[in-house]
Formats: structure tokens, C-alpha cells, sequence
């Protein structure tokens, strides 16, 4: 299968338009060896096929269209290769590009689950909005783990595991999870039976996660924060990583060394990033020690073949 990273960073991007912490601002006065990134998404498609699965739609998807020829292959006047999007979660930087594919010609096809469908039809009410444009074709995705396919997203299978993680603030159920504010998806090669592990959003350990993470031939997972007190260190919030769903790289139970007990042919890549977390910066001794754990930084315009 395909996949090309088409926005690496959390909500926010980076530089994130307001900040001017040593990242932000480093990587605006070119003083910070680091590449700047637009917000969280992915697409995938099968090995001979050129209609790509949107995971997630960033606020910056139309840059991110710009920059990858292959979601525009210009087939007939009104084209796209996206055939359909599916959503991990109901954030804002994960559904408002939404708005931005409006001209879409038909319906377009979205799969969610139903936690996410309310909280964009009543908290962030951008499907009913969208109603007024071209509509969406409502797929339910199931949360017990069936696989299930996208029309024209040829070769390739998709699997959902609720992950613990957070709803979106304008969600009912932010300090109250429910199966499905959350995903993780495994995505399954027909042909080679190889996996992606895909969860940008994660929040805890737990039996299920590991095994599906083990099971995978490359694992996409949240690189949102290095430490659990990221937030609270710059005076930006006073909210842990963890407090709100993001598993930090660093410290004990930590996503670095959840990763280094994967088998080692499996590869992992942290992706979801966030403006102030150090591994942004090439040069940074964070960075050095994901690399020298085999941990790779996703950026935009990456593009896997497993
Ligand atoms: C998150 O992943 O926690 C959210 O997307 C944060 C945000 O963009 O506000
Ligand atoms: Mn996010
Ligand atoms: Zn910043």
C-alpha cells in the first residue's frame, strides 16, 4: 500500500501562527534546523490505484492538495483523488477541512462513528452545514473491529480499535469518553496482508493497542508531546498531555518506550506533532534519541511503501 503524510503537525501546525516559542519562532527567523508542517492527515490507497482514503481533513487541506499531485489527477473538468475520508476523531484539526471540500460535485462519501457524527452535527455542527453545499454520504464505521472498504480505494482494508483519548471540547462526553470519540485504524495491504497501525490521537496503554501495534508492519502514532508537562512548562495551559488524551514520548510508561518493545522490523513513526515539542528541532538531543531508538519524525510530503 501507499501512504503519503500530508500534514505531520497537531492542531495548530507549525509554525503555529501566533506562537513564538523556541520552535515557532526559530523556525521563522530560520535560526532552528527544524521544516515547518500543516495540520494532521493522511492518505492511503492500494499499491495500483489512483483514488486515494483522505484520513482526516486538516484546515490546511488544500495546501496539502496543492503539494501532492496525486489527489489531483485531473481525470475530467471536476476531479479529485480523493474518494472518500474518513475521520479518526471529531477535532478541529482533524474535520474542518470539511468546509474546504464543499465544491465537491456529488455527495461526499465520510466514514465516522457515531460519537464523532453528533459532535459534527450538534457541538461543531459542520455536517449540517455542509448540507447546504454538497452533502455527505453517511458511513457508519464499526467499532467491533469488522473490516470494511472504501468504493474505488482499491486494495486495501480498514479496521477500527476505540482508543482512549479525548472528544473534542464542544463534545458532550470531553470529560466523559465514549467508544468512538477516538480511533485507531488498522489498514490491511489484500494483496500482502502488510498493516499500517494509524492513531494519531493516543492516550493510554492497553492490551488491545500493543497487540494491534505488534501485529502492524509500521505504526503512524501520536508524537503530539514530549513530556507529560509540555503545556504547563511554556504557561500555555494547565492541562497535562496526558489530561488531554495525547500519551507524551518521554518518562515512565511513555510512547518511547512503549515503541522500543515492538519487534524490530516493525516501523514507527510519530506523526500528530506538536508546535513545542523538541523532536520538531534536527538538531535537538530529543531528536538524537528517538533516532538512535530507530523512531522516525513524520513531516509533510513523506510518502511510505509497506
Ligand atoms: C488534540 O489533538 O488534542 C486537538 O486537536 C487539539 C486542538 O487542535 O485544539
Ligand atoms: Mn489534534
Ligand atoms: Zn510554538
Amino acid at each position: 500500500m501507499q501512504i503519503i503524510v500530508l500534514g505531520a503537525s497537531a492542531g495548530g501546525g507549525f509554525p503555529q501562527w501566533n506562537c513564538n516559542c523556541t520552535n515557532c519562532a526559530g523556525v521563522r527567523k530560520g535560526i532552528v534546523k527544524a521544516v515547518a508542517r500543516t495540520q494532521s492527515s493522511i492518505c492511503v490507497t492500494g499499491d495500483h490505484c489512483q483514488d486515494w482514503a483522505l484520513l482526516n481533513t486538516s484546515p490546511d487541506i488544500l495546501q496539502q492538495i496543492k503539494a501532492t499531485p496525486e489527489l489531483q489527477p485531473g481525470r475530467k473538468l471536476r476531479d479529485s483523488g480523493i474518494a472518500g475520508v474518513l475521520l479518526v476523531d471529531g477535532q478541529i484539526d482533524h474535520s474542518t477541512g470539511l468546509y474546504m471540500l464543499r465544491e465537491q460535485k456529488q455527495l461526499l462519501p465520510l466514514w465516522c462513528t457515531d460519537p464523532v457524527y453528533e459532535d459534527l452535527t450538534q457541538g461543531n455542527p459542520i455536517l449540517k452545514v455542509l448540507e447546504y453545499f454538497c452533502g455527505v454520504e453517511l458511513h457508519h464505521v464499526p467499532l467491533d473491529g469488522a473490516s470494511f472498504e472504501i468504493p474505488q480505494v482499491e486494495g486495501i482494508t480498514f479496521s477500527v480499535l476505540p482508543l482512549a483519548s479525548k472528544a473534542a471540547p464542544y463534545s458532550p462526553h470531553r470529560e466523559h469518553s465514549v467508544d468512538g470519540d477516538n480511533i485507531g485504524l488498522t489498514i490491511t495491504d489484500k494483496a500482502s496482508g502488510r498493516r499500517l497501525f494509524y492513531a494519531p490521537g493516543l492516550g493510554a496503554r492497553d492490551a488491545a493497542v500493543l497487540r494491534r501495534m505488534r501485529e502492524a508492519d509500521c505504526v503512524m502514532v501520536d508524537g503530539t508531546f514530549w513530556t507529560d508537562d509540555e503545556m504547563i512548562g511554556w504557561g500555555l495551559s494547565d492541562k497535562t498531555a496526558r489530561d488531554i488524551g495525547h500519551l507524551p514520548q518521554s518518562g515512565a510508561g511513555g510512547m518511547m518506550e512503549w515503541l522500543s518493545e515492538l519487534p524490530a522490523h516493525v516501523r514507527k513513526i510519530l506523526i500528530h506533532i506538536n508546535n513545542t515539542n523538541p523532536i520538531l528541532d534536527e538538531e535537538s538531543p530529543q531528536r538524537a534519541e528517538l533516532e538512535r531508538l530507530g523512531i522516525e519524525v513524520a513531516y509533510d510530503g513523506m510518502r511510505i511503501s509497506i
